[in-house]
Order: C-alpha cells, then structure tokens, then sequence
C-alpha cells in the first residue's frame, strides 16, 4: 500500500505495461519485434519515407488492436487518482492508444503522439482517424493540399511533444510515479533523473525492475492492475 499525502502534487508517466494486462503486446517483451515487425521497419522516419504502406499497414494494425481492447484496474486507478488530486495530477503517457481516456482519464498528455490521430505531412495538424489502409490505392492524401497523410505518432529519432509543458509538470511535482516503462527509451527515461535532482519521492510499478530502477526512491514489483490500485491519496 502506498499513501501520497494530501497535499502531494503527483506527475505519473506510463508505458506499454500499463496496456499489457488489456491485451496490447509492450515492444520489448516480445523478442523485440512488435507483432512480426523491426523497429526500424516502421516506426521511424526512415521507414516512412522507404515504405510508407508497411507503416500504415503496421499503424492500422495497432488502430484495430486498441479498438478492440478494454481499460484495466491499472487504467482506472489512475482516473481514481485524479478524481481525488484534481488539478494536482498530471498523467504523461508513452502509450499511443486511447485506454487512459476511455478509462476515463482527463489530465493526459500523450508525448509520443495519439493512434487515432494522422496529420498531413505538409499542414501538420493532427486530426481524428480511425482507418485502416491496408493497399496502395487506400493510402490517405489530405484532403486541402493532396500531400501525405501520415500517423500522428513520434517515431525514433523525433522529438516528443510539447516537452515545455511535461518539464513544467516534472518541475512542481511532489511525487513522480511511473508505470510499466522499461526505462529505455529517452526523454522519458531521464525523468526520474529529474525528479530524483529536485529531491522528490519517486516510484516506479511494474513487474520487472526498469533498466533505470537505481534511481528511484521506492521500486514496487508487480504488475499495473496489481499495484496501481493498491495507490492511495491518505485522508480521501
Ligand atoms: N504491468 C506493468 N508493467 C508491465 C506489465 C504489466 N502487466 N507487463 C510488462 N510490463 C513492463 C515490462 O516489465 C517493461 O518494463 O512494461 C515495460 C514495457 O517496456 P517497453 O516495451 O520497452 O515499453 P515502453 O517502455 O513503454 O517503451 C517506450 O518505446 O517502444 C517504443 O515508442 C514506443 O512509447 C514506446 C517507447
């Protein structure tokens, strides 16, 4: 049982393993590969530009495997959470697909981009998309200008979105909680570094010890929907 205090403001970053336990494969805990497909194959800007129907046949995909799949305990004791910290949360996810949200999570930024969003390679704003383009002649062209449409994903080798904003977060933050990240993949992975600077409590939950874990003040072995709602705000 892990209590935060009442006046606690508390920064959560979630990975792949909180999605795990709805059925979603993490990237790392299978062999490397995310269903049959290297990294570099499709999720880069590289792989974009040499082969973009993989990369949408890759994203389209992922789309239909979130669609299908359902938030856990783990996603609703976060929306708990903030149901009780209100403004004193803040939920920066890994995660492209949607389950926070559809759990019922409001305070959620997704820094490596949305599933069910594309944008225009030359407008640049993301818009709502839930399509599969599985062919050559389905790929979407935007319907102002007839450039690309690509997934609005941050891909190896991009800058993650609107860092300001999530280091603002990081910096007022009392107590910074992460969840099912394997801490490999940076910025993110520097964020306890951060947290761990400014002399704040810092928690990581999953069922394996992130590459990362010697930083963090408190490691809880177990799994997202056995340890996030076993979290609580002392007093609600
Ligand atoms: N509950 C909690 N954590 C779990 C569970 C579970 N049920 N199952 C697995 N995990 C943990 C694993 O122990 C591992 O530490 O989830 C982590 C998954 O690690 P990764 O697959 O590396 O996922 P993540 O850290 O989110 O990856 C970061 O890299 O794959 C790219 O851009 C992608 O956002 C992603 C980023």
């Amino acid at each position: 049982m892990v209590q935060l205090l009442p006046d606690d403001r508390l920064f959560v970053l979630t990975g792949a393993g909180v999605s795990a336990e709805s059925g979603l494969a993490t990237f790392r805990g299978s062999g490397g590969l995310w269903n049959g497909h290297r990294l570099d194959q499709v999720a880069t800007p590289e792989a974009w530009a040499a082969d973009p129907l993989l990369v949408w046949r890759f994203y389209s995909m992922r789309r239909r495997d979130a669609a299908a799949a359902a938030p856990n305990a783990g996603h609703l004791a976060l929306v708990r959470l903030e149901e009780q910290m209100g403004s004193r949360f803040y939920l920066c996810t890994q995660n492209v697909d949607d389950l926070h949200e559809r759990a019922g999570s409001h305070r959620v930024h997704h820094m490596h981009g949305s599933l069910f969003q594309s944008r225009c390679v030359r407008c640049e704003e993301p818009f709502y998309d839930d399509g599969g383009y599985e062919l050559v002649d389905d790929l979407p062209l935007c319907a102002i200008c007839g450039a690309a449409v690509r997934p609005h994903i941050v891909w190896f080798g991009e800058v993650p979105l609107d860092m300001e904003r999530i280091y603002a977060e990081l910096d007022r933050a009392t107590v910074l909680l992460v969840a099912g990240t394997s801490g490999s993949v940076y910025p993110a992975a520097g964020f306890v570094q951060v947290a761990h600077q400014r002399g704040i409590r810092t928690i990581y939950a999953g069922p394996e010890e992130p590459l990362n874990a010697d930083v963090f003040d408190e490691v809880l072995l177990g799994t997202a929907t056995e340890i996030l709602p076993t979290i609580d705000v002392r007093g609600a």
